[in-house]
């Protein structure tokens, strides 16, 4: 399985997934302003992804303050100006700012306590995210492989698989995992327009392992479901508010109004870093719309009247309602879902305390 990032140091090497999958080409990232670039970009994209990849621009841009011989309230109010510079590349996906808070509050503490080996400090909780990430999405393929039926026909939106991830994935963790288990015989993957993450990367990912895939266009979905009989769709999530809402790829809501129509289980799985605990619910999640001419052209070609206007959002919410359960590092989560969301936040207070 191709690693999306590596940490060596003093530079954090990216996979260039805008290139995939024709062309496979690494981004050397020497400091903050080139992470954030590739995040803006989506040369690194994936909820999981783009948080640990900023935790690693955290890291470096720590060292360039110090390296400037800034210390004391001078490092943190620098480095804030840092965390928002993050935080903006990407709104939806709460995952960066999660990391970065993760960064920002021990640089904090540090400050406090005068921890010398700050850095060191810094780097181990950067490290232990990217860790976590990969630990976290084999957990959650675990009890992911378990809800599925022997022989199943699998459908899957956009990508949430390694590549989005720091390692296995979320979505296609479970595929991973119910494959090994033998339990899938296909998966079918949404091309995902306008960007096309299933066509480009999750096509490409599955074929890399081996894993059978079938490709299909969005507008495909709701037949695909009806004539191959799949028996679950599973989606990852970039933000899910305390009742369960779920914000994910643009698509995701429509195939889980599919979904339910076919009385198909539609499950999202996704590790705790991916929960919002402060947002009550799904209306408030912050949707990024991104540029017009991703719709008015394929490939860079025209398909359209040249300045139509576009309404072109990232993502969309999936209400709670439609969603049969929500599998996570913990186990899987189904409703009523603001209590188990209450409870997954208890179990994470404890565990952390331990
Ligand atoms: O715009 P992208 O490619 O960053 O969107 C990715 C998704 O929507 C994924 O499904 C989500 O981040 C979960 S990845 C484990």
């Amino acid at each position: 399985m191709i690693k999306t990032m590596e940490w060596r140091g003093n530079i954090l090497v990216l996979l260039d997934q805008k290139k995939l999958p024709n062309v496979i080409d690494f981004i050397a990232c020497y400091d903050y302003r080139r992470v954030a670039e590739a995040i803006r970009t989506m040369e690194v994209r994936g909820a999981p992804a783009i948080g640990a990849a900023a935790a690693f621009a955290m890291v470096l841009g720590y060292k360039e303050i110090r390296m400037h011989g800034l210390s004391g309230t001078d490092v943190l109010k620098k480095l804030e100006e840092i965390k928002r510079e993050l935080i903006d590349t990407r709104p939806t996906a709460v995952n960066l700012a999660w990391a970065v808070n993760k960064i920002w509050n021990a640089a904090v503490n540090a400050n406090v306590n005068k921890t010398i080996d700050a850095v060191d400090f810094l780097e181990n909780i950067a490290i232990k995210i990217y860790e976590d990430d990969i630990s976290n999405n084999i957990k959650i393929g675990h009890f992911g492989a378990e809800l599925l039926p022997s022989n199943a026909t699998i459908l899957t939106h956009c990508n949430a698989g390694a590549l989005a991830t720091c390692g296995w994935g979320t979505a296609l963790g479970v595929v991973r995992q119910g494959y090994a288990d033998g339990k899938i015989k296909m998966v079918y993957a949404d091309e995902t327009r306008p960007l096309l993450q299933g066509a480009r990367l999750t096509a490409w990912e599955l074929e890399q392992d081996d894993i059978p895939v079938t490709l299909i266009t969005d507008n495909m979905a709701a037949w695909t479901m009806k004539t191959k009989k799949i028996k679950a769709v599973i989606v990852g999530a970039d933000r899910i508010a305390l009742n369960g809402d779920v914000a994910n790829k643009i698509g995701t809501y429509g195939v889980a109004l599919a979904a339910n129509a076919l009385n198909i289980p539609f499950y999202v799985a996704a590790a705790t870093g991916t929960f919002d605990f402060k947002m009550t619910s799904g209306i408030s999640i912050p949707i990024e719309e991104r540029d017009g001419d991703e719709v008015r052209t394929f490939h860079g070609q025209p398909t359209s009247v040249d300045n139509v206007p576009v309404f072109n959002p990232g993502f969309d919410v999936t209400p709670h309602e439609l969603i049969t359960g929500i599998i996570t590092e913990y186990g899987v989560l189904t409703e009523p879902y603001e209590d188990m969301i209450r409870q997954l936040a208890r179990k994470m207070r404890r565990s952390s305390n331990d």
